[in-house]
């Protein structure tokens, strides 16, 4: 997986001695802080990197992605932070060979330091099998200050959006998220939402009905089962296998 011994373990190296883990938990305000150093950017990847990796890569499992074979589709990566959530999609396509056209990854984020990092790191992901075609546009801004204008797309794409561990983040509105999207994104839509199981999970629920209420959704997915798989477990230095608790809704709309 390049995800993570390119990505992963090269942070995990950098940060393995640290010794006062609750302060390192505060200042990561427990992976949901807008961070504003490299440093912090490494500490995050080595805490939480392992855990999302596990918690997409079961999510990318129960997508149909072979569909998107040869198809033209737009990745978007909502809250991206440093874009993990789009790497880990681009691993899976490369290590399952499966090869639709992406001709866009969209990165929101509000801190430009993590953003630009992001955008390196999908750069490197995408590599030679998908960087001929494929743009990379960066949007520097808190997901309730965005306009359709940040965001526009292409009606006849699938349209892949990425909520790796933003959903269950209280900062923004959903509302105002259902609506920009509504207005944003014609044609053929998946929702891929990720979180962990211990925060505020009921807005994963609440984003999902705002999309039912008015529309029929279709490839339902969800799982509030933990997976148990190695991650680097900061208290006894090396890797374990530890359980990596989620919470996780995908669902498919067709906007009209
Ligand atoms: C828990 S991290 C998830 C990052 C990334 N999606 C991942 O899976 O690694 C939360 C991210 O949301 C960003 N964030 C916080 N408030 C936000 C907001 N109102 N709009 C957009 N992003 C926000 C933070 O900067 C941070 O990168």
């Amino acid at each position: 997986m390049r995800f993570i011994d390119d990505i992963y373990k090269p942070c995990v190296e950098k940060c393995k001695n640290i010794q006062n883990i609750p302060s390192v938990l505060n200042i990561l305000d427990n992976g949901k802080a807008v961070l504003d150093d490299d440093r912090k950017c490494d500490l995050y990847i080595a805490f939480y990197g392992g855990h999302h990796f596990h918690k997409l890569y079961a999510a990318f499992a129960s997508t149909n992605f072979p569909y998107t074979e040869s198809k033209d589709i737009e990745i978007i990566d909502w809250g991206c932070g440093q874009g993990l959530a789009t790497c880990v999609l681009i691993d899976y396509l490369i290590e399952n060979s499966i090869n639709p056209n992406i001709i866009s990854v969209t990165l929101i984020e509000p801190s430009c330091l993590t953003l630009n990092r992001g955008y390196n790191f999908t750069r490197q992901m995408l590599q030679s099998t998908f960087s001929s075609t494929c743009t990379i546009r960066k949007v520097n801004k808190y997901i309730d200050d965005l306009t359709a204008n940040d965001l526009a797309s292409d009606m006849e794409t699938i349209k892949v959006h990425l909520f790796s561990n933003i959903i269950d983040v209280e900062a923004f509105s959903l509302n105002k998220l259902h609506r920009l999207m509504l207005a944003s994104f014609q044609g053929y839509n998946r929702l891929i939402c990720t979180s962990p199981d211990n925060g505020p999970t009921y807005r994963l629920d609440d984003f999902y009905n705002l999309f039912s209420q008015s529309y029929q959704l279709f490839y339902s997915v969800s799982s509030e089962r933990p997976i148990y798989q190695k991650v680097f477990y900061f208290k006894s230095k090396q890797y374990e296998t530890r359980r990596i608790g989620r919470y996780e809704r995908q669902f498919t709309v067709n906007l009209t």
